[in-house]
């Protein structure tokens, strides 16, 4: 362009070399202007307003078309390939074995994404018709995330080739192979029609909300369905130890519908307690929440109570959160999150001090009523009553109905464990001789192999030189080659030599048959259950699944002969989140790569953006993951909100 001007003003200056211009001059120039305006007209930057324009509208408009046509063009042959993938697999109906897999949680929903569809045909029977991402609950529960956020429909999680039913499983015939489903099983699932309860502020009575509306429209007969292998992943309850008045009057933390009771209960206690001819004394009881138990479900809800309090209800009811308001967290033990590291359970009580949580620690709930808590204190018989207006019951978990019927049905003398059905490492369910049956996630516990039971054939296979004595080298190799098959061996893998030298006490270099005995006794001592945590129950899940895609024979029960390993949990840490924009993280016993860092447990600011990641990750699929992005900017620029609805 440079160049081009420069050119122009030297050809104009060769003819004209005086200041003004004759006619014939001007006729000279003429066609030297006209062919550089060609030139420059040509040149974007030269482009005339209009022109510009247009030639902009005309590149949206194909890219839009293009974009529009693209979009469509993938959506229809999604469509195409999901209409003809599930006409496909109507067609095999029959032609394969049957997998029936219970429920859609953290078990179920990892194996059904997982299994091999063109091997099995897969039904999916459970009364809830969404996964549920359940970590976020406490977050549901007080706005921070919407609900819609920590859902996803099964079926589009699960794809067309796998069927599924909504209904609850009610009975099981291990012998004839048989399900019996129909739809008012267990009713402590929540259901659709449930919602309607608490919509609807009518209900009320006495300060609780009516549970269950039925819908009479509704028809669904009971059915049994045949399965080859099923597969029980129906999750646990909530566990009240009976405690008198929980199921009344506490709200619990483990469905959706009880994260928006809960968003409800509290928005209610506010707006009581704003009526004008509210007593100072009922204004402190309508503001005063009790959280049961300090494990992590208690830690997190009680965290993220107290940030809706400091965030927003702070700037609406100023005079109600200086004066009234009151969050106490009740912990029968001496620590809240007993189950991680000491450290983390000291910086978490430290931290709600600072947050004005109220932990009562060695304090035991008696009895929940309308308007008060019961507690004792540990080493005391007296009762003490506590006034709130809300409590929130987060002690553990227990066994479904289903879970404690199965185990009946096969025999409680087999089934002995109360928490759940009883495994072996291939997670089949003890007692049904023909393995047809698996259990996953917090309805399962595996039956750790003991070392003491095979003690002679272990000191045998590993005395290599038949010296009735093992030195050293055999232990150590004895330790790794069975430590897949017996987890408890992993206390002695880091510490061998010490282990080792502990048991050879009279120093000989050699360990008898009794002296092995008696360390193989102490690793039996070492053993676990499995946490019932979402974390165990999708490595199950996907276990399962995988297991069961390289079966070569359905019917064939030895599985260590066709060479298939043991389910094996990968531990990679527990995380808590507790409230200020902190959280904690323990990586103790996680493994295999994170140990190796030997990484120290975690607190505070760094902490809550690894749980943040961490969740952002869990979330199945781009629509949820967006949406939860979107609720977490949200919150952070509007605040929550705090309408009952
Ligand atoms: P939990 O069993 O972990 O903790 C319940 C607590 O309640 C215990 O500390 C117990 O001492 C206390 N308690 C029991 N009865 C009591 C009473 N009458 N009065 C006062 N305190 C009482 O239960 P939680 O938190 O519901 O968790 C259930 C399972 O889910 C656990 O295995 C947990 O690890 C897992 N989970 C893990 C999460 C995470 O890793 N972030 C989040 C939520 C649950």
């Amino acid at each position: 362009m440079l160049s081009r001007s420069a050119l122009l003003v030297q050809q104009l200056s060769t003819v004209n070399s005086r200041r003004n211009l004759s006619i014939k001059q001007l006729h000279d120039i003429k066609p030297i202007i006209k062919r550089n305006l060609a030139w420059f007209s040509n040149q974007p930057g030269k482009e005339t307003f209009g022109g510009r324009l247009k030639r902009r509208l005309k590149n949206v408009f194909v890219v839009t078309v293009a974009g529009l046509g693209t979009f469509y063009a993938y959506r229809a042959y999604n469509r195409y390939k999901w209409f003809h993938e599930m006409s496909d697999s109507d067609k095999t109906l029959g032609t394969k074995q049957r997998i029936v897999v219970l429920g859609t949680g953290w078990g179920a929903v990892p194996l059904l994404k997982h299994i091999d569809t063109n091997k099995y045909e897969v039904i999916c029977v459970s009364p809830r018709n969404y996964f549920l991402m359940t970590p976020l609950l406490p977050s549901v529960s007080v706005g921070t995330v919407e609900t819609r956020t920590v859902i996803e429909s099964v079926r589009s999680l699960i794809g067309p080739r796998i069927k599924y039913i909504e209904a609850h499983c009610v009975n099981i015939d291990p012998k004839a192979k048989l399900i019996t489903c129909n739809t008012d099983g267990d009713s402590n699932v929540s259901r659709g029609d449930d919602v309607k309860a608490i919509l609807s502020i009518s209900k009320r009575e006495g300060g609780a909300s009516s549970r269950i509306i039925k819908d009479s429209a509704r028809t669904r007969p009971q059915f049994d369905m045949k399965y080859d292998i099923l597969v029980v992943a129906v999750g646990s309850e909530n566990n009240t130890f009976n405690t008198p008045g929980v199921e009344e009057h506490a709200h619990f933390l483990k469905e959706l519908l009880d994260a928006r009771r809960i968003r409800s209960a509290i928005s209610d206690a506010f707006e009581s307690a704003m009526t004008p001819t509210q007593t100072v004394e009922e204004k402190k009881r309508l503001l005063h929440f009790v959280v049961v138990g300090g494990g992590p479900t208690g830690v997190e809800f009680a965290a993220e109570l107290a940030d809706l309090v400091r965030e927003d209800l702070q700037h609406y009811f100023p005079r109600l959160v200086a004066n009234d308001v009151k969050i106490t967290l009740i912990e029968a033990l001496d620590h809240v999150l007993s189950m991680m590291d000491k450290k983390i359970s000291d910086y978490t009580e430290r931290h709600f001090r600072r947050e004005n949580i109220e932990v009562l620690m060695n304090t035991f709930v008696k009895e929940v009523k309308q308007r008060e808590v019961v507690v004792q204190y540990k080493g005391s018989t007296e009762l003490k009553s506590i006034p709130c207006s809300m409590v929130v019951w987060a002690t553990g978990i227990k066994a479904r109905p289903l879970t404690n019927k199965i185990r009946e049905i096969i025999g409680l003398n087999i089934q002995s464990n109360r928490m759940g059905l009883l495994t072996d490492r291939y997670l089949r369910v003890k007692g049904v001789d023909d393995g047809s049956i698996f259990a996953i996630g917090d309805c399962a516990t595996i039956q750790p192999a003991k070392l003491a039971d095979r003690i002679q054939a272990l000191f045998e296979e590993a005395d290599t030189q038949n010296r009735g004595a093992l030195d050293l080298q055999q232990f150590r190799t004895l330790v790794e080659k069975k430590v897949a098959e017996y987890p408890q061996l992993e206390v002695f893998s880091k510490k061998i030599e010490d282990a080792f030298a502990e048991a050879d006490k009279d120093k000989s270099g050699y360990l008898t048959l009794s002296t092995l005995r008696s360390i193989l006794e102490k690793a039996d001592q070492k053993i676990r259950a499995l946490p019932a945590t979402a974390q165990v129950a999708s490595q199950e899940g996907r276990y399962v699944a995988k297991l069961l895609n390289q079966l070569s024979n359905v019917h064939s029960t030895d599985f260590q002969q066709q060479n298939l390993t043991p389910f094996q949990y990968k531990h990679m840490g527990s995380l808590a989140y507790v409230g200020g924009d902190e959280a904690v993280l323990d990586f103790t016993g996680s493994k295999p790569l994170l140990d190796y860092f030997d990484l120290k447990p975690l607190s505070g600011r760094s902490a809550v953006y690894l749980w943040k990641s961490f969740y952002f990750t869990e979330m199945f699929t781009g629509r949820t993951k967006t949406l939860l992005a979107f609720d977490w900017v949200r919150t952070h620029i509007f605040g929550r909100d705090i309408s009952r609805y």
